[in-house]
């Protein structure tokens, strides 16, 4: 299995790695494939996500992609970060094994279960139909 340059460095020194211990917002999600778990934690100032950290039990692409993933969440508005998707993460990694694209996926849904929880805390109204609760609709998300 070949791991793109980029996927090696993000795997042997990745950033944001940690919990926030006052996070705004916290989502934990499992990869339906491999049964791995994901902790993403975010901290919100008028809607820019100044700060996030991951956690997990994910294997080298997760944390890869995790490590990838926060470092383009960081600084960003909500509205940007609901729109990254696990293919701009893998593009941003130069690939990955076809196999472990599913790896990718934790990173996408971590985010957007952090995003949801800092939404349902803060009793803040949002659109539901941007978190697809579907535990099955990973292949949707995959990129090629
Ligand atoms: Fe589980 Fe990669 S094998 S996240």
């Amino acid at each position: 299995m070949e791991y793109s340059e980029k996927v090696m460095e993000h795997f042997a020194t990745p950033h944001n790695v940690g919990k926030i211990e006052d996070a705004d917002g916290i989502g934990e999600v499992g990869n339906a494939k491999c049964g791995d778990i994901m902790k993403m934690y975010i901290k919100v100032e008028n809607d820019i996500i100044t700060d996030v950290k991951f956690n997990t039990y994910g294997c080298a692409s997760a944390i890869a992609t995790s490590s990838m993933a926060t470092d383009m969440i960081k600084g960003q508005p909500i509205s940007e970060a609901l729109k990254l998707t696990n293919k701009a993460v893998v593009e941003a990694l130069d690939g990955l094994p076809a196999v472990k694209i599913h790896c990718s996926v934790l990173a996408e849904e971590a985010i957007k279960a952090a995003i949801k929880d800092y939404y349902e805390k803060h009793g803040i109204e949002y659109d539901k139909s941007l978190f697809v609760e579907d535990c099955c609709n990973y292949e949707h998300h995959h990129a090629e």
